[in-house]
């Protein structure tokens, strides 16, 4: 009898207790409704709005963190702010690995943090940073994109008490193969249309020269430009990217339609088919036999038929760890950048 009893007793412990970790794990739109922190959204929206007024490149800057923070680990956990481990000498933070190199726009994330703090009475422990970056992301894309609303994004997300840089090796590179990339996003549960439908975050996005010279002046050791580049981009290109030494950390925008440069729209693949993609890697998608099929009728649709999908990725990618930063694996951290 005792026996039985006890079995049940721990049966009800097991019970409550996932129903606590279900909890915690289950993100939901206005999650934050019913806390100290109700205004989070609205802060959150107007300080991006105020900062995007002064630098419109923080627009891109936002989805970068958004998608380098939610891709490596396959968590949105804000591990990619973590600057420094509990075991420093040991483990190496994401932010130091060399796919997350010049990533900027981290320290708005901080201050965003401190923003919401204050409009919820001084509390710190109740917005996670990842919903920060999550929400931040969303306005970036509302703000740049014309006559789009912010799409509804769910919250509730949980920081992550580690940040290991061997796990942002897996973040896509500039001149990685597309099937590799492709295998990549698949792992983390995303289609090759999606993955291409992701790479049109590049429409508001600027790279450093030293990530595509080489197919300016010397493409596979030929000294000579990549043939499939379009020429009028070739020499536009060759502006900025000099191929002096300073040159290579100059950046362009790698949607070459300077009409909408910080504009979230479909004109990313109309170039792509006019073979001015300023990446290996965005060029290619046009020829690649998981993608090539996707990029002529997205350049074609309506801006609306590209941002329906944009946003509807956008929220799967946001989705990224919720099941597996729970519990004890996550908490709400008080600076975006430091460990509790
Ligand atoms: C959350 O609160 C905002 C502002 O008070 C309100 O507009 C919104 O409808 C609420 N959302 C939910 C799902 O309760
Ligand atoms: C360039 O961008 C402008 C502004 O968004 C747009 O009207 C135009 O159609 C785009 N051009 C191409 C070729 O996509
Ligand atoms: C290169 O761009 C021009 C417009 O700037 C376009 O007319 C032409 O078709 C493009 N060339 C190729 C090969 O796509």
């Amino acid at each position: 009898m005792m026996k039985r009893n006890r079995y049940f007793a721990l049966l009800a412990i097991l019970v409550i207790f996932q129903q606590v970790t279900t909890a915690t794990a289950a993100l939901k739109v206005a999650f934050y409704n019913n806390t100290a922190c109700q205004n989070v959204e609205k802060t959150v929206r107007a300080e991006v709005q105020k900062r995007f007024q002064s630098d419109p490149s923080i627009a891109a800057q936002l989805l970068r963190i958004y998608f380098h923070d939610c891709f490596a680990d396959g968590q949105c956990d804000a591990s990619l702010l973590i600057k420094k481990n509990k075991n420093p000498s040991t483990l190496k933070p994401e932010i130091l690995a060399s796919t997350n190199l010049g990533i900027r726009g981290l320290d708005f994330i901080d201050f965003l943090k401190q923003q919401v703090v204050a409009a919820c009475v001084g509390q710190a422990n109740i917005v996670s940073c990842a919903d920060i970056i999550a929400l931040a992301a969303r306005d970036a894309v509302a703000l740049t994109a014309p006559n789009r609303r912010p799409y509804a994004i769910a919250t509730g997300r949980l920081d992550g008490k580690v940040s290991n840089a061997a796990n942002a090796e897996t973040l896509p590179g500039s001149r990685q193969r597309i099937p590799d990339i492709i295998s990549r996003f698949a792992k983390a549960g995303f289609s090759a249309q999606e993955t291409l439908i992701l790479s049109g975050a590049h429409t508001i996005g600027q790279s450093r020269c030293k990530f595509f010279d080489d197919r300016l002046y010397n493409w596979r050791g030929t000294r000579a430009p990549d043939p499939t580049l379009n020429t009028t981009t070739l020499a536009f290109l060759r502006k900025t990217c000099t191929n002096s030494v300073a040159s290579k950390e100059s950046r362009v925008f790698l949607d070459q339609n300077t009409s909408s440069s910080f504009v979230s729209d479909k004109s990313y693949f109309s170039m792509l088919t006019q073979h001015k993609g300023v990446l290996e890697s965005d060029q290619k998608l046009l020829t690649d036999p998981s993608t090539k099929g996707f990029v002529k009728p997205l350049a074609d649709g309506t801006e609306a038929n590209f941002m329906n999908k944009f946003e509807t990725a956008m929220k799967k990618l946001g989705n990224l760890g919720s099941t597996t930063v729970v519990g004890s694996k996550g908490d709400i951290r008080k600076v975006c950048s430091v460990l509790n």
